[in-house]
């Protein structure tokens, strides 16, 4: 369970693209790679190529069907176990993609409570439109989306052969947002062993 550790905060790393040939796994390797350098974080890195969730839901009230429940148990549990979520995501058509919305929409208190950092990429827009947008949906989950981002701006200039930006200011963009993020997590789990969120 999310907040009965003093340990380094367990964080969950979502790519939000499931395209064949998709680049999110690169973009994910990188700041998985940032947060492996550091000794306040661990990374749980969820692929939905890996666990793909269903995009019918039960009716309201009813439980998914035991096939579900095992696509589910893939997924849900990781999300609860984790302090804080880093979200990687492209811009599609001026959103994110549906696959994310599916994942974040089979979820609920699994989210309560917690902080999200975002990596965004894209084309000029740097998947900036995507992470305003998966702002105002993980509010309405009580997370805490956290104020900076690291966006890469017509990505296929930015990164080398070598899987990583060339330009040293994206890692300095990873270390702010990290900073911010572990801040919240210890923040908000701290906070939840005292007392329970309130939804
Ligand atoms: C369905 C679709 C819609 C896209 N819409 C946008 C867009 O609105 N803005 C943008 O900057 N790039 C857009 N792109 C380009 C993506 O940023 C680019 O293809 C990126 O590689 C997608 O991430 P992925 O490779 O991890 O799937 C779109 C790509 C796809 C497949």
């Amino acid at each position: 369970m999310a907040g009965t550790s003093d340990g380094p905060l367990r964080t969950a790393v979502i790519i939000g693209s499931t395209r064949d040939g998709r680049f999110g796994p690169v973009v994910t390797d990188w700041i998985t790679g940032h947060i492996a350098e550091r000794e306040d974080m661990t990374a749980d890195v969820i692929d939905l190529v890996a666990t793909p969730l269903p995009t019918v839901f039960p009716a309201f009230g009813q439980p998914p069907s035991a096939e579900v429940v095992v696509q589910l148990g893939e997924v849900s549990p990781r999300l609860a176990a984790a302090d804080a979520f880093v979200i990687v995501t492209p811009e599609y058509n001026h959103s994110f993609p549906a696959a994310l919305k599916n994942a974040i929409d089979w979820h609920n208190e699994q989210w309560h409570a917690k902080p999200v950092g975002f990596v965004s990429y894209g084309g000029l827009s740097g998947g900036l439109r995507a992470v305003e947008q998966l702002r105002v949906v993980l509010a309405e989950l009580h997370a805490v989306t956290i104020r900076n981002t690291v966006s890469f701006h017509n990505y296929g200039e930015v990164f080398g052969g070598d899987g990583k930006p060339a330009d040293p200011g994206c890692d300095v963009a990873a270390k702010a947002m990290l900073d911010q993020l572990t801040w919240w997590g210890h923040a908000l789990r701290d906070a939840k062993a005292v007392r329970p969120y309130a939804v």
